[in-house]
């Protein structure tokens, strides 16, 4: 089993008040990540921009609605639709969140934590390996920012998802933010976890901002990328090498050039970070 990493460079998120400006010229990024659920309906504006964008950049889809680790069945439909979607957009990958969102059919809208448990392994890879079979293509699972653990956990949240990744054959979306916001609010250490996710099988990074509440921190996407994780980017770019990267910005979106400039940070705190001499797995 093996995950081959494609190197696209930085991105950002496609959105919708930067559409004018991606219609009018190409965007001054080396590639866009959309939310695959906004433009599974056919036609409208939406669809057209993304068309266009595409004919410009490598474009990748991120869902959000996947519910890999729920009880309820995959739904087939969606599956249907996020094949058809990529059947037109030939997108570089697909992604989606390791967490469940729905329950007895009722989407929640929301990512939630699974147990840490060889059980809910189990029931994720089959899930895994069924969408993959489906899709014709390995997926990457993100790891998702949480504010509760479950007491029936078995192993750290690393552990598992690199468990899953493995026997599952699949990749893996490395949120460098939502591990910060994680290990803040259940009291780990962020170094460990870093050092714990098979490098083979990321294949993606994802940065963003985040809210300090006082007692916890919320995974907000309203503002910028913060210093600690950006330190936490450079070092996950020291660990692993080069990596497609994100940044996500989904509220309070600011100006398309704004968001290219922080894009253009993560360029270059990862050439720096490469530069010789550049030695790989850092103490
Ligand atoms: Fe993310």
């Amino acid at each position: 089993m093996a995950f081959t990493r494609k190197i696209l460079g930085h991105g950002i998120g496609l959105r919708t008040k930067h559409f004018a400006q991606h219609l009018a010229a190409r965007p001054p990024v080396d590639w866009v990540e959309v939310v695959s659920e906004n433009f599974m309906a056919p036609g409208g504006r939406p669809v057209a921009v993304l068309e266009k964008v595409r004919r410009d950049v490598p474009v990748v889809l991120h869902g959000v609605s996947l519910s890999i680790g729920s009880t309820d069945p995959l739904s087939e439909s969606y599956l249907g639709q996020l094949a058809e979607l990529a059947g037109r957009i030939e997108p570089a990958w697909i992604s989606d969140h390791l967490c469940w969102g729905s329950h007895g059919g009722r989407y929640a809208h929301d990512l939630w934590p699974l147990p840490y448990t060889e059980e809910a392994i189990r029931h994720v890879v089959a899930r895994v390996e069924h969408v993959q079979e489906v899709l014709g293509r390995q997926i990457l699972l993100e790891n998702v920012s949480s504010y509760v653990a479950f007491r029936a956990s078995e192993m750290e949240e690393w552990e598992f998802l690199a468990e899953v990744a493995d026997r599952a054959d699949c990749g893996i979306l490395l949120d460098v933010n939502n591990v910060y916001v994680s290990a803040r609010n259940h009291g780990f250490d962020p170094h460990a976890y870093l050092a714990a996710v098979p490098a083979a099988r990321v294949g993606q990074i994802h940065l963003a901002g985040h809210s300090d509440k006082g007692r916890y921190l919320l995974d907000t996407h309203d503002h910028e990328v913060p210093a600690p994780v950006w330190d936490l980017y450079r070092e996950t770019v020291l660990r692993l090498g080069p990596v497609s990267t994100l940044i996500e910005w989904d509220d309070n979106v600011p100006p398309l050039e704004r968001l290219v400039e922080e894009s253009r940070r993560a360029t270059a705190i990862e050439a720096e970070a490469l530069a010789p001499p550049f030695r790989r797995a850092v103490p």
